[in-house]
């Protein structure tokens, strides 16, 4: 018998009807009846959101992604903001190089390109913070070119299509091969979205609900039942526990002592409370010398490649004190709370909750 996925046009076809009714109405997307009628998408939005969404849910970007519009609607206009306002219109998302980078390009896309996003793949992976995922996927849907989007939902559709049982991640390039093959030379871009749907929706981790999949018939981990153990995934290492100290200084008038990290490495470019390095046993390192209370509780909080907690440690800001390099004393008018990464934000809450 012919295999039905021999007929990857057919599969293709099937997808795209399925997005045609089902398509989810996401804010920098176009839908597939607008796009038909002529619409195109706006490369500048589709570039932010899928910055955003690297690591990122869709839940979790929407209110960024509306704040960044309504702020910077154009490239031109996010090139000309100040660093730490776009800094600060990040916090909480996490990942903070994508913010820092985010600027960068915005500045190479407007200084060089004349605030025009290249159209090629390699074009776009000429630009900071665009790796191979996003080039592909701002081609693909922002100008409509047969490229490869590969993220975490198109593997795991991928995988149980062709019930491909090789662990992630070196299962990928077998993953992309078919991903590519399937990728059809009209409507491209739809058809990436599609499988992004797809793999929200439907094809879910836990609970696939393969009776409501347009691709149930040609599907082989649905015919085998294997549908739900995949990807299989290499297990990963455990993660160590780092520990450090943060300092919350506030003068009588309510002035805050916080520092601005330096680009580089972790929380790099970000707000954040003046602290001791973190590592296995922190040496204490005040930014000056006071009757430092601890608050008798501790943040905890998880990165990609360690956990941490910390302990809060409070004093008095004296009126008279000057702040050492990269320290700066915030008036209570210029504090958001919301402009501090997570991690700084708990600690915050931590001392108005006490
Ligand atoms: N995840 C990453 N990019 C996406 C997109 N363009 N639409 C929906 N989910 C996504």
């Amino acid at each position: 018998m012919r295999d039905l996925k021999d007929d990857l046009p057919g599969l293709s076809d099937q997808i795209l009807a399925w997005y045609d009714q089902h398509a989810r109405s996401l804010p920098w997307r176009v839908s597939p009846a607008d796009r038909l009628s002529g619409v195109s998408p706006d490369p500048y939005r589709v570039w932010l959101s899928e910055v955003m969404l690297q690591q990122t849910t869709v839940a979790a970007v929407k209110d960024y992604f509306h704040r960044f519009t309504k702020r910077w609607p154009s490239v031109q206009e996010l090139a000309a903001a100040k660093d730490g306002d776009v800094m600060g219109e990040w916090a909480g998302l996490g990942y903070y190089a994508r913010a820092r980078n985010l600027l960068k390009c915005a500045r190479v896309v407007t200084e060089n390109h004349g605030g025009v996003f290249p159209v090629t793949h390699d074009g776009l992976l000429k630009l900071p913070g665009i790796g191979p995922y996003t080039a592909a996927a701002i081609s693909s849907i922002a100008y409509d070119l047969p490229e490869t989007v590969l993220d975490g939902n198109v593997e795991r559709v991928m995988a149980r299509l062709y019930d491909i049982h090789a662990p992630l991640p070196a299962s990928k390039p077998e993953l992309k091969s078919h991903a590519a093959a399937l990728t059809p030379v009209l409507r491209p871009g739809d058809y990436a979205q599609a499988v992004m749907d797809l793999g929200a929706t439907i094809c879910t981790p836990k609970s696939p609900t393969c009776g409501l999949c347009p691709w149930r018939s040609p599907c082989e981990a649905r015919a085998i039942g294997t549908a739900p153990l995949l990807p299989k995934k290499t297990p990963k290492k455990p993660k160590p526990t780092r520990r450090g100290v943060v300092y919350l200084a506030r003068a009588t008038n309510g002035d805050w002592l916080l520092e601005r990290r330096p680009d580089k490495g972790l929380l790099g470019g970000m707000l954040g409370w003046p602290g001791s390095v973190w590592s296995d046993r922190p040496e204490p390192n005040p930014p000056f010398e006071a009757a430092w209370q601890d608050l008798g509780a501790e943040v905890r909080h998880t990165f990609t490649h360690f956990h941490l907690i910390l302990q809060v440690v409070v004093a008095e800001l004296p009126t008279q004190h000057s702040p050492a390099a990269g320290h700066h004393r915030i008036a209570p008018s210029d504090f958001r709370p919301s402009d501090l990464p997570t991690v700084m934000r708990k600690a915050f809450d931590m001392w108005q909750g006490q």
